[in-house]
């Protein structure tokens, strides 16, 4: 195991009722700027919860943060934000919102030209507004970590960052917020934190078993709770387990000391700004290919991945390889997401030759734990999810 600085600033307020008792983790005189997206928290009732939470503060509201969210509308709100001499931030919603909150966060007092935090990266970022988190959709991790994505619409970039100013202060896990979730949502939630667990861990082995076991552990519990949540909607006790295993997923912890792929995210990323899928779709098309093309880089992990979370001991090194990835496509589908170009209308051979150019446009052509996964790599792995 590699050495390695751990430290989440985050608090976690977890469990159906957190609301009523976040306020007191804001400032008392704190001018409060509430962000939200297309409206998901009026129709669930989160939008009036929080407002009544938040009585005794001055709150002022931008809403219409979309999914992917896009620069072009952050920015409205980093003016907002200035003329409205806001002081603390609240991100009511899902992954986008949180992430679309981090990055107003860092923008408002940022000196220079915002996009640079993308383009160049967290290391510009010297300082970020502080802010705290409603979580309605578990997926993602954005709640726990520091690092967000964003899209200029207008150039069809799909960019992260991450710096350690744009921790939430403090993050609500209320599962009963996710009842009202489409379930084509509640099934991407699940596939883009095993695809978390996955760029943590299927890389190579480097002694580190407690990492490796929390890290299956997760995976066996997306596995195991992930279609009682499509077959049990109503269930609280799965809602809760899925929203913290996705925290989890994410949150830096089983990151420590090992080292990370991130491949099939990069790749992703460049579908999602093309053709506008899900974040999760685009992962179940990337994931099952890359580990199929980098077999032998991963061959370690994936047989302790192939005997470990799916049980598979019999046949031999290969076979018990294309099973368990066999596996991991399965899962994705039973939860809903399709794992093929085809599945999402795409035309394959216009659609990876779109998506490699992008790479290539983007300087993203060294991915992976070896930096090897080459724009010609990213399209053998594209090619057997057509
Ligand atoms: O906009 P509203 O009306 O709220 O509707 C949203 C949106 O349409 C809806 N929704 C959210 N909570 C709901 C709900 N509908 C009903 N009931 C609820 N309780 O769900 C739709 C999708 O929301 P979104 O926030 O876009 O989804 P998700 O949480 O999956 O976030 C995806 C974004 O996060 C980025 C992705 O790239 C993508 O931009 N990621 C962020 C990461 C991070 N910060 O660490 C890591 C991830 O790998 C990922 O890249
Ligand atoms: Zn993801």
């Amino acid at each position: 195991m590699n050495n390695f600085e751990y430290h989440n600033p985050t608090r976690i307020l977890f469990g159906a009722g957190q609301i009523a008792g976040m306020a007191k983790h804001i400032p008392s005189n704190a001018r409060v700027l509430m962000l939200y997206g297309g409206g998901s928290i009026k129709a669930n009732g989160t939008y009036d919860e929080v407002k009544a939470a938040l009585a005794g503060h001055a709150v002022l509201e931008f809403g219409g943060i979309e999914p992917n969210p896009h620069y072009e509308t952050l920015m409205q709100a980093v003016a907002l934000i200035k003329a409205e001499k806001i002081d603390y931030l609240l991100a009511v919603g899902g992954g986008s919102v949180i992430d679309g909150t981090k990055f107003v966060a860092a923008a408002a007092v940022f000196d220079g030209e915002p996009w640079d935090i993308l383009s160049i990266g967290g290391k510009v970022v010297q300082g970020a507004m502080p802010f705290g988190a409603v979580l309605t959709l578990p997926a993602t991790g954005s709640e726990m970590n520091s690092a967000s994505v964003i899209t200029r619409a207008a150039t069809r970039e799909k960019r992260a960052f991450a710096s350690r100013f744009v921790y939430p202060q403090f993050s609500v896990l209320d599962p009963s917020k996710t009842f009202t979730l489409p379930l084509r949502q509640v099934g991407n939630g699940v596939v883009d934190a095993f695809v978390h667990v996955m760029e943590q861990y299927m890389t190579y082995p480097v002694n580190a078993p407690v990492q490796d076991r929390f890290a299956e552990g997760l995976l066996l519990t997306l596995i195991e709770q992930g279609p009682q949540v499509l077959s049990a909607p109503e269930d609280l006790e799965i809602r809760a387990n899925i929203m913290w295993t996705a925290t989890l997923a994410l949150n830096g912890l089983i990151g420590v000391g090992v080292p990370q792929d991130w491949a099939t995210h990069m790749i992703a990323h460049e579908l999602t700004a093309l053709f506008g899928l899900d974040h999760a779709q685009t992962l179940a098309i990337v994931l099952p290919g890359i580990l199929s093309v980098k077999r032998e880089a991963k061959r370690g992990k994936l047989l302790q991945y192939a005997e470990r979370v799916w049980g598979l001991r019999e046949g031999s090194e290969d076979a018990r390889i294309d099973a368990a990835i066999e596996r991991t496509r399965a899962f994705f589908e039973q939860m809903g997401v399709q794992t093929r170009l085809s599945g999402y209308g795409l035309d394959a051979a216009s659609a990876i030759d779109a998506t490699v150019q992008a790479l290539e446009a983007a300087g993203m052509t060294k991915l992976g734990e070896h930096r090897d996964i080459t724009p010609a790599v990213a399209r053998a792995a594209l090619a057997l999810s057509v």
